[in-house]
């Protein structure tokens, strides 16, 4: 049976953003995905991670690790050292798909799976607590870095060897660069196995290399959907029809509002689950586009939440946001509010109701009220939250990314503000 598609409304959009041309940029659009897979090969473009969908070898030999690993019984948890693109992908899979609370269901519910944690900052409180927590004989680490020796990675990961001891690098397993770097130096010194990042794949644009997809599989998440949600979002990426392909819509989207003045971009899932998710979208957007003196930024709004919080400003404030909200038409395991109306009138009109309609009503009632205040807003609509629709999501939204980059004409590969950063800190650490 064919799936549902992730479908694009702009029906908001169009009234608002009245000098939005999209016809007249399709040909444009065209060409720089063109030219974007044409250059899959061509290492210094870093448009590799558009392989990852045909990498037939790296989702298997994710697989049978994760089978041999679960099988074995060896460990109970999973702790990922990495920060920025090193971590954010896995954490968006899954926040989004496990079940809330996944550390603390059994063994058995988790079908033998790890419990997950991640150290993705140099918190000293976070790092001890996680480690006093979990029991570090039954842990296996996951250390990613893609230049092998990032600050925030290596700190914790030293700390977690001196409090587990001689067996530490027994229990690891290392995503990084293959050939150079720290991380590489000492998986070949000390036998640790090492999933490769492909050179051309940044930080950011990794999430479906082993860089996402080997925590996530430990933790349960089904990589043949992944694979298929990748590998059709890559053929709508393709199409030249606008109609058909959500990446160029949304980055035009994005691109004619920015040019009317708005350079704020705020995604907004109705869905708690997806939290991570934004602020991996986030990471994503803003290293991408924000360059020489351009870029919108991205702001993580999360319905209904943020209607008692961020919405005033949206609704009211400056005139300068674009909203992408985000749709699950069918909630998972949902609930039906029992009728308590004979305890008090007042409560009749939530009784019958599902958790998850009153939520898309309330997207609803709040793309209304922006419309009405003439905020521009359009709504992408996924059948549901699971592994196909999620990842094929996240991967239409790097295309859109790329594109937007394009549009702008800054290089989305490149992140030369972070790397300064990176040196004057390694300078300060070696006075
Ligand atoms: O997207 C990026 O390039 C960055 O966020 C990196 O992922 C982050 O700085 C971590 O770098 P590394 O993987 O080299 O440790």
């Amino acid at each position: 049976m064919e799936k549902s598609k992730i479908k694009i409304d702009l029906s908001n959009y169009v009234g608002i953003e009245l000098s939005a041309d999209f016809r007249g940029y399709e040909d444009k659009t065209y060409n720089i995905l063109t030219s974007l897979y044409n250059s899959k090969s061509d290492l210094p473009q870093m448009t590799g991670w558009l392989n990852l969908p045909h990498d037939t070898k790296m989702f298997d030999d994710i697989q049978n690790f994760v089978n041999k690993t679960i099988s074995e019984d060896k460990y109970e948890h999973l702790l990922v050292f990495g920060i920025g693109g090193s971590s954010l992908g896995a954490q968006a899979l899954l926040d989004g798909l496990n079940t809330p609370l996944w550390n603390r269901i059994s063994k058995g519910k988790r079908k033998n799976f790890l419990t997950v944690d991640f150290i993705d900052n140099l918190d000293p409180q976070i790092i001890r607590t996680i480690l006093s927590r979990l029991k570090l004989d039954q842990t296996l680490f996951v250390v990613i870095s893609k230049a092998g020796g990032t600050v925030e990675t290596m700190v914790p990961m030293l700390i977690a060897k001196e409090w587990t001891g001689e067996n530490f690098y027994k229990q690891c397993v290392f995503v990084t660069t293959q050939g150079k770097g720290l991380l590489f130096d000492i998986a070949q010194k000390n036998n640790i196995p090492l999933f490769p990042i492909p050179e051309n794949v940044g930080g950011r644009f990794s999430v479906f290399s082993p860089v996402g997809l080997l925590p996530a599989a430990l933790c349960g998440i089904d990589l043949n959907e992944i694979k298929k949600g990748i590998l059709d979002a890559d053929s709508i990426c393709q199409m030249k029809d606008l109609k058909t392909n959500h990446a160029a819509m949304i980055a035009l989207a994005s691109y004619f509002s920015y040019k009317a003045g708005k350079n704020i971009f705020v995604l907004m899932p109705y869905s708690t689950c997806l939290r991570k998710f934004v602020d991996w979208f986030v990471q994503l957007w803003a290293e991408s586009v924000g360059k020489n003196l351009k870029g919108s930024t991205p702001i993580p709004a999360i319905g209904a939440t943020d209607q008692h919080s961020q919405i005033q400003l949206f609704n009211q404030g400056p005139n300068d946001k674009l909203t992408c909200f985000v749709k699950i038409n069918k909630h998972k395991r949902d609930l039906t509010v029992p009728d308590f109306s004979n305890e008090t009138q007042e409560f009749r009109i939530y009784a019958g109701h599902k958790v998850g309609d009153i939520l898309n009503i309330e997207l609803n009632a709040t793309r209304r009220a922006m419309t009405e205040n003439q905020r521009s807003n359009f709504t992408v609509s996924l059948p549901e939250l699971n592994e196909y629709y999620l990842a094929k999501f996240m991967y239409i939204l790097e295309v859109s990314t790329a594109i937007m980059g394009n549009l702008l004409e800054v290089n989305p590969f490149d992140q030369p503000g972070v790397e300064l950063g990176k040196k004057y800190i390694k300078e300060e650490l070696a006075k």
